[in-house]
């Protein structure tokens, strides 16, 4: 045997005695070859092997980790369906999708079917204290009407930031929003009126189709897989249908945890450019990318401003500070006029302690911090998916954010699998509240933010749950054929 080839051995052995679990870090180049008395050639060598071999991966700037067994594909939301099912659909969202929104927020059920995150990996203190003292600071600032579009020492710092995501802002072109949410609301009311269709990524993450049905607009779903929504599909729809505006989550999409390449990225705002069409972007995950830096927004391949970019801080700093903001691009008029008529301004404690955070608080450290934790525990809850659930589960591999989607056999039901692990206590998102179409059904959603050895339980008990449902052969009613 070759000296590499006893390293990959004995490194491999480990992997599969689980001395080094899937998503863990394994022994750096150096130390290897120090413990081995091998050189770092001959380590390179064989990680390199096991690297090609798919039982570990590199990941930039910090070294290499065991990649979970489990298949990538998400055949689950890749295209299905003829193009002539490519067709706008007035919103209804059903009491049964309703109702399971609303169980997945009780706090009695294991979270793992939300979309929250960990308030244990929030700087908790930190910001309480900064709210104090901002308060103290801003004294009459902190209870005067705030300005309509938010404080300049906030816009400041989230335009200075904007370099990140490839897309320098100034702080006027920014608008200082309650949330994400309220972000894209004002969005798609800036650029829509009742009646109007929005194409949008599918799966959709449901708080959209309820604001799509509350406006009165029609929703166009276009699938998606791990590289974002079909762009072939999406053309061919605008070539068919009156679109007035479309929605991406390009960066670690919610559900789908899926990454748009850059060059798709400047596909899809070229190919909307072409229409006049504009894009509402959602990049409230951007920041929890697990590599050394963020991926860029599509706002970046803006040159027309018909790119409304919408963030906030509600998955990095505090969902319950509300702090977001929009960069409308040319509706920036329209949008700042809207946010005052709805509610005059975002409240102002709370955006001048986010600007301290941003200023002083240290928020790169931080994001280096968490994003680290939700690399391991995504990879973590991956490779429990992979030990417990029936063979043939498939599970998204995300490179950013805390979301999972997990893809059954195509006759499997994940609404059973929803009923059954409510009444264990356990929550899971079934992939049916994430269309208005009869779609992935096969599927559900998971969230890594609280991983921990309860929920390791609970996956198995899913796990268990789901071999019992089993698959029982569907109807022929949907005609799911690739393109
Ligand atoms: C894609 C997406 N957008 C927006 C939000 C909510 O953002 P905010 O709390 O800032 O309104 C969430 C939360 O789950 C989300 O997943």
């Amino acid at each position: 045997m070759l000296l590499y080839e006893e390293v990959s051995a004995r490194v491999s052995e480990m992997i599969r005695k689980g001395t080094y679990r899937a998503g863990e870090r394994i022994p750096s180049i150096r130390a290897l070859s120090r413990q081995m008395r091998v050189s770092v050639n001959t380590v390179m060598e064989s990680y390199g092997r096991l690297e090609n071999s798919g039982l570990i991966e590199a990941r930039p700037q910090s070294g290499y980790y065991v990649r979970s067994p489990l298949p990538e594909a998400l055949s689950g939301a890749e295209i299905r369906g003829a193009m002539e099912d490519i067709v706008p659909n007035p919103v209804t969202i059903g009491d049964t999708a309703l109702q399971v929104m609303a169980a997945l927020a009780s706090p009695a059920l294991v979270p793992l079917g939300g979309g929250v995150p960990n308030p244990d990996l929030l700087p908790m203190d930190k910001l309480h204290r900064m709210l104090a003292s901002e308060a103290k600071r801003f004294r009459s600032q902190s209870i005067a009407y705030p300005p309509a579009q938010g404080h300049k020492r906030l816009r400041t710092q989230i335009a200075k930031r904007s370099l990140n995501s490839g897309c320098p802002l100034a702080p006027d072109d920014i608008v200082v929003t309650s949330g994400c949410v309220e972000a894209m609301n004002l969005a798609l009311q800036a650029v829509c009126r009742p009646g109007d269709t929005v194409a949008i990524g599918s799966p959709v993450y449901p708080t959209f189709l309820k604001s799509i049905q509350w406006m009165g607009l029609k929703a166009l779903e276009i699938p998606s897989n791990d590289q974002g929504m079909n762009l072939e599909v999406l053309e061919y729809a605008i070539q068919h249908n009156p679109i007035n505006a479309c929605i991406t989550i390009a960066n670690f999409n919610n559900p789908l945890g899926s990454l748009m390449p850059d060059t798709k990225k400047k596909e899809l705002v070229r190919l909307l450019a072409k229409h006049d069409t504009p894009l509402i972007e959602d990049d409230v995950y951007g920041d929890l990318a697990y590599g050394p830096s963020r991926p860029v927004s599509t706002k970046a391949f803006d040159e027309k401003g018909l790119v409304l970019y919408c963030a906030s801080f509600s998955k990095t700093l505090a969902p319950g500070y509300r702090v977001g903001w929009i960069a409308p691009g040319r509706f920036r008029e329209k949008v700042a006029q809207l946010k005052t008529l709805l509610n005059i301004a975002t409240a102002s404690p709370t955006q001048f302690a986010i600007a301290e955070f941003l200023t002083n608080g240290g928020y790169d450290h931080h994001l280096r911090k968490i994003r680290r934790v939700y690399a391991r525990q995504t990879a973590l809850l991956r490779d429990a998916v992979g030990r417990y659930f029936p063979a043939g589960t498939r599970v998204s591999h995300p490179e950013g954010g805390y979301i999972l989607w997990v893809e059954m056999l195509e006759a499997f039901d994940s609404f059973k699998l929803y009923k059954a692990a409510v009444r264990e206590g356990i929550g899971i998102a079934p992939g049916r509240i994430f269309t208005l179409g009869d779609r992935y059904r096969n599927c559900f959603r998971l969230n890594a933010a609280f991983w921990s050895e309860r929920m390791e339980q609970a996956v198995e008990t899913l796990g268990g749950i789901a071999e019992g449902i089993g698959v029982t052969r569907r109807s022929g009613r949907d005609r799911y054929v690739s393109l």
